[in-house]
């Protein structure tokens, strides 16, 4: 296999670690030195060469041990993955959709044969091999959406369209940024979105709604969304607040360099063909500050960031406790210097 998994936990001791490779292809979230609230929306189309952009879904060195870590999760807290009993065709949507693109993109990590409804799938990173009928469930182990996303990296949501609106009916979230699946199933776009400050005055949830259920079937999009985690947790859920939420406060300016992640989301938007749901994928990928400040540019503009970011912002994503540590330590890497749009 081409790829070298790294053998790492998100829980515990916390050994996660990003190589070098790692860190330069981390999908910083800022074009500019300050931050607010957009419909950061552009098209997913494959991006440049090793790139977490560059195929449909990324897998990278932390994959065997993310998908360890979300068994875990699922086994203390099933949950965490639910499908209303009409999304189950969205689910062989989705499992049709990762597995057409993974043995297309990594051909020497997974394989897809097609005889007909009959299929055979072969993923060589976690030892599986699985013959089942497409679209009917009595063949799998579990549900399909089940199925294919303990296989794959990242949050999904599978979203019913109707009465005009999106309906958070189905998911697999284990790795979410302080929110629940369980509360939000059966929600729709605006309900899910009410905590969020600032964006529904600024138009954002609006005019993001109807780009959406404008998505017509093969056309890809993407946006970045970013928060600051304590520790590498992938498992940053309301249910389990009372085991991550003491740790942020246990940053001091000693360790906050190694303690503090930046949670880069990569969320992805597809409509599915059977179904006409909509697929959202929301990858997650964490980096230290020290990593992120090994790229000048970066730590230059976090640090500015992070300094004079809306305090209702700082407040949502959980950091506010930490800013002044933070943007302490960031400060040594900012000279001053002007930056130029882009990343
Ligand atoms: C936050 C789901 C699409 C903008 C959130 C939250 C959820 C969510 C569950 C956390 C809310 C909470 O605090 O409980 C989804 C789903 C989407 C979607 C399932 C797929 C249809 C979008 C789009 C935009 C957007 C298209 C805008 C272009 C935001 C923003 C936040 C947010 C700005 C706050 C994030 C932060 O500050 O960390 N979303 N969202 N979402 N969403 Fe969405």
């Amino acid at each position: 296999m081409t790829l070298q998994f790294n053998d790492e936990t998100f829980r515990g001791d916390y050994s996660y670690y990003n190589t070098d490779r790692a860190i330069r292809r981390f999908p910083f979230p800022f074009d500019r030195d300050d931050y607010m609230y957009s419909v950061n929306i552009e098209p997913h189309p494959g991006g440049p060469e090793g790139s977490v952009f560059e195929h449909r879904f990324d897998v990278d060195e932390h994959y065997v041990s993310e998908m360890r870590d979300r068994a875990i999760t699922l086994d203390e807290d099933p949950l965490r993955c639910q499908s209303l009993p009409h999304m189950e065709l969205a689910g062989w949507d989705l499992l049709e959709i990762i597995m057409v693109s993974k043995s297309e993109d990594y051909p020497d990590l997974f394989a897809l044969h097609r005889d007909g409804n009959r299929w055979h799938w072969i993923n060589r990173p976690l030892g599986i091999e699985q013959r089942f009928t497409f679209l009917d469930p009595t063949t799998l182990p579990c549900g399909p959406m089940e199925y294919i996303t303990r296989q794959t990296q990242g949050d999904f949501a599978l979203l019913d369209e109707r009465e005009g609106n999106l309906w958070m009916d189905a998911g697999m979230v284990t790795s979410q940024a302080d929110w629940s699946l369980d509360f939000d199933v059966g929600m729709n776009f605006f309900e899910w979105h009410a905590p969020v400050p600032k964006a529904k005055r600024l138009g954002v949830f609006d005019r993001a709604l109807k780009f959406l259920l404008a998505m017509r079937q093969g056309q890809e999009y993407r946006r970045l969304n970013w928060t600051m985690t304590v520790n590498p947790r992938l498992d940053t859920s309301p249910e389990n607040y009372h085991k991550w939420g003491p740790e942020k406060r246990t940053v001091t300016p000693e360790n906050v360099g190694r303690k503090q992640h930046l949670r880069v989301e990569l969320q992805t938007f597809w409509r599915l063909p059977r179904s006409n749901a909509i697929a959202f994928p929301i990858r997650c990928y964490l980096a230290c500050l020290e990593d992120i400040c090994t790229q000048p540019k970066w730590g230059r503009r976090l640090h500015r960031v992070l300094r004079d970011i809306d305090p209702a912002l700082a407040e949502y994503k959980g950091f506010a406790v930490n800013q002044k540590v933070i943007v302490d330590y960031l400060a040594q890497f900012d000279d001053g210097a002007p930056t130029s749009a882009g990343i």
